[in-house]
């Protein structure tokens, strides 16, 4: 018999990548009763849904088949909660650009329905959003040239990107994100919800199911196990600091634990420097581990890209003691583990939702 009754945590995007890694982390916290809200459109999703099942029994992991543009349906799933991820969005460039109100709707517009969920609930609860380093622009003022197989900052300082960098949003993306950041932000100044911004770049790690446009590293690695051709846009070069899942979950849960000093800030999350890698590198390195051959073929660079991005995660840091643990190589052995575990899944179609049979269905009222 259930003695207490036990907090609820709302995790929006849930089903997905790092929404399912931070609920199975999550769990672990034997007082929480996790509520996941997703619309369960991302491919793998049936997939980590039933891994989380397998997880806990049904009384502490509730799912809830839901869309974000749904203001009715967000304000059912918002009332009782203490905590708040808000993970759920639309998450490739490149889909923003062919369908951008789609984009609009989902990350602004979502994450506004979010937010104002939270605030009726009169809960005051803890609200953590995932933003994106796309809110920095081409960072014009960071230029930079090219060194053997990557593009370098030519100022020596240069240490990452730091959140004092000036917003300049590109692309439908980068504006519907930035958007959602600066209410998400705001929310905290006039109506003083706790609420945190994590300015992502590159995350990794099991339970990934990447393709061209989102989930690059993953799907480098799935694509060489499967003997595929791989599409390079632009030269290669471009530098990307890579974060392991679970150290970004870390990054999460530090915030939550010290948001006396983080509620209203914004926070820069990558791995770094030290975690930093170009395309081609990336190539080589899977090419190296997998020993497998690339079949490369070149195309021209996505407008807006990035030639170099490198997260200066110094102020969660400072605020925390947060640091990132796990190396490049951990990154892409978990990946590489997770691939031998769920070939089947990671290669085939979903099918089956048979085992969803208590999901709630909240899709009504969305355009
Ligand atoms: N993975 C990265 O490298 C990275 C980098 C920067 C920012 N982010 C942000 O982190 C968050 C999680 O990303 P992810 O990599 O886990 O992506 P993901 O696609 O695996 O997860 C997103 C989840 O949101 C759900 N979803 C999409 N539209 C929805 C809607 N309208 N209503 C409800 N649910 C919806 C999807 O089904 C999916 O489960 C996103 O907000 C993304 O923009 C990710």
């Amino acid at each position: 018999m259930e003695a207490v009754s036990k907090e609820v945590v709302l995790v929006t995007g849930g089903a997905g990548f790092i929404g399912s890694n931070l609920v199975e982390r999550l769990l672990a916290r034997p007082d929480l009763r996790v509520r996941i809200f997703d619309n369960l459109s991302r491919r793998g999703v049936l997939s980590n849904v039933k891994w989380l099942r397998s997880l806990a029994d049904r009384s502490r992991v509730e799912i809830v088949e839901g869309d974000v543009r749904n203001a009715k349906a967000v304000r059912q799933a918002t009332r009782d909660v203490s905590e708040i991820y808000h993970l759920a969005a639309q998450v490739a460039v490149t889909t923003s650009v062919e369908d951008p109100a789609s984009d609009f709707e989902t990350n602004a517009l979502g994450t506004f329905n979010v937010l104002e969920g939270a605030r009726a609930s009169g809960r005051q609860p803890f609200v953590l959003f995932t933003s994106t380093n796309k809110v920095y622009g081409s960072l014009e003022n960071v230029p930079v040239a090219v060194s053997g197989t990557r593009y370098t900052a030519c100022r020596p300082e240069f240490r990452g990107v730091t959140e004092q960098e000036a917003l300049d949003f590109h692309s439908p993306y980068g504006c519907s994100k930035g958007a959602a950041d600066q209410y998400v932000r705001d929310y905290a100044r006039i109506y003083g919800l706790p609420t945190v911004v994590f300015r992502m770049s590159c995350i990794a790690g099991p339970r990934q199911f990447g393709n061209e446009d989102q989930g690059w590293v993953a799907h480098f690695l799935y694509s060489i196990l499967q003997g595929r051709p791989i599409t390079v846009c632009g030269d290669g070069y471009q530098v990307r600091d890579v974060l392991h899942v679970y150290d970004l979950i870390d990054a999460m849960m530090a915030a939550r634990a010290h948001r006396q000093v983080t509620r209203g800030e914004v926070f820069n999350m990558g791995g770094g420097m030290e975690r930093s890698i170009s395309v081609i590198e990336m190539l080589r390195e899977c090419e190296r581990r997998t020993r497998r051959p690339l079949h490369l073929k070149y195309t021209a660079v996505r407008p807006g890209d990035q030639p170099l991005y490198i997260s200066e995660t110094g102020k969660l840091e400072a605020m925390t003691g947060w640091k990132p643990r796990r190396s490049l190589h951990d990154t892409l052995d978990s990946i590489e583990d997770f691939w031998h575990a769920n070939q089947l899944e990671i290669t085939g179609e979903e099918k089956r939702r048979d085992f969803l049979p208590t999901a709630q269905l909240m899709t009504e009222g969305v355009a």
